[in-house]
């Protein structure tokens, strides 16, 4: 039985109805019952209860989005095993947190952190049964099947294996994890009339498309197949599937993709979005919450952050051949507050039931070099690079189309590249490091 920690107040609002002896409709009939038949304690307590349970939730990009959720009032739990991050970074949350409510009229939302495994049904569904509905919603044996509502009202995974290198040197693992994972998890999920999911999947479903040199729509990756009029006006008909996906950690996400596509098309009651991120930097303005990863670095911010604290010497750059302005790699680059909002967009969005992709992207492109060179004016010192031979499984160009995000979740980006520089930069300040090291 995993054992949970966190603080909180339960959420003090009142059950309450149309009148003193009038009736309620419970959460999953259309039905009307008397008060008299239910209990109302365990009623009050549910209704006040709602959660948002968060899978991988502290880590990099998991903090954030929980910090963003918890200001935006809703109560999280979170389940992590910690195999790539750290605990303190709850109690970091839980601090900020309550400062943050103490400046503030508002109720203070509940945080729990379970440290459990997602793959790990029993361990799973003990902390699901916690948030159950109770029985008292029961209203017949005919209605049995109904029995299983819970307080949680949507799911964001973030549990997945996240390093393209080391996909590729050890796919049953990202197989495993990645997609097993998943199918166990939503099954579990579906038992306990869970339905309302959002899942973090990646740009690197785009694979050698993203090449084109064009910023990407959702639809040059489509789980199903359509067609739309693309921006130069013609009408163009995509078929399902992915094209050229370049390391098995790609793979996953795609596959992972189409199964959620396929329950969303097979159970209606399921809403799914699946964002796929581009390249999230930054971390939040306050500098307390960064990236801190228990495995070794590989995505070239931490690297770059690395190289300017001393712990390695130089900065690798994998290729200057590509067919990009400078010859270094483009990404879209995305401050993680922003990436955290999305989160909370895609949550709203769910009066569309059914399968639905979103890119979060800023739309604009950056270089290695203009990375390095952003990073360079922030910390006001050189950061010692050298050329390097390209990497596995890298494209030249990987850039967002990120129109559908604004037209249906009315989210988009707001902070540039020199943000996501400062707010790093601030967090090394904090961290102490800079100083000890520079
Ligand atoms: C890739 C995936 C992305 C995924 C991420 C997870 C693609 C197109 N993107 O991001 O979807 O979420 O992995 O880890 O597959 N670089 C260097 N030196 C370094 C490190 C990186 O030059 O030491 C370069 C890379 O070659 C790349 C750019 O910096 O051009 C960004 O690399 P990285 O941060 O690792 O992200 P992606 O590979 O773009």
């Amino acid at each position: 039985m995993p054992g949970s920690t966190g603080s909180g107040a339960s959420s003090p609002g009142r059950f309450s109805s149309g009148s003193e002896c009038g009736e309620v409709n419970t959460p999953f009939t259309e039905r009307s019952v008397l008060f008299d038949d239910i209990d109302l304690d365990l009623v009050q307590k549910s209704i006040n209860a709602l959660y948002i349970l968060v899978v991988g939730g502290c880590g990099f990009i998991g903090s954030h989005t929980v910090w963003e959720l918890a200001k935006a009032g809703y109560n999280v739990i979170i389940i992590d095993n910690l195999s790539n991050a750290f605990s303190s970074v709850f109690d970091r949350i839980e601090s900020m947190v309550s400062d943050y409510y103490e400046k503030t009229p508002e109720r203070r939302p509940s945080l729990k952190l379970y440290e459990a495994d997602y793959r790990d049904r029993q361990a799973m569904t003990a902390i699901l049964e916690e948030y159950e509905i109770p029985a008292p919603f029961v209203l017949s044996p005919a209605e049995s099947d109904l029995r299983k509502g819970s307080n949680i009202t949507g799911v964001i995974h973030f549990a997945a294996h996240k390093a393209v290198g080391e996909s590729i040197k050890q796919p049953l693992k990202y197989y495993a994890n990645n997609v097993g994972g998943m199918i166990d998890f939503c099954t579990l999920l579906g038992e306990f009339g869970i339905k309302n999911f959002v899942f973090s999947s990646s740009a690197t479903v785009y694979g050698t498309v993203a090449d084109i040199g064009i910023p990407l729509r959702e639809e040059y990756c489509s789980q199903q197949t359509t067609d739309f009029v693309d921006d130069d006006g013609e009408r163009k008909l995509v078929h399902s599937g992915s094209s050229g996906l370049t390391n098995p950690y790609g793979r996953t996400k795609w596959m992972c993709e189409a199964i959620l596509s396929d329950l969303a098309y097979a159970d209606p009651e399921w809403t799914v979005t699946a964002l796929r991120y581009f390249n999230p930097i930054g971390c939040d303005e306050s500098g307390l919450l960064g990236e801190d990863p228990r495995d070794t670095a590989t995505n070239l911010m931490p690297v770059v952050l690395r190289v300017i604290t001393g712990a390695l010497p130089v900065l690798s750059i994998y290729g200057n051949d590509y067919d990009t302005p400078d010859g270094t790699a483009v990404r879209d680059y995305i401050h993680v507050t922003d990436l955290a909002k999305g989160h909370l967009a895609a949550l709203k969005s769910r009066a569309d039931r059914g399968f639905r992709v979103y890119n979060l992207g800023s739309g604009r492109g950056s270089s290695v070099l203009e990375v390095v060179d952003a990073m360079e004016q922030v910390c006001g010192r050189k950061i010692p690079t050298q050329v390097v031979g390209r990497r596995e499984g890298d494209v030249g160009m990987c850039v967002a189309k990120a129109r559908r995000a604004e037209e249906e979740l009315g989210w988009r980006t707001e902070k540039s590249l020199e943000a996501c520089c400062r707010d790093i930069w601030r967090f090394l300040e904090r961290a102490g490091e800079a100083l000890v090291t520079l």
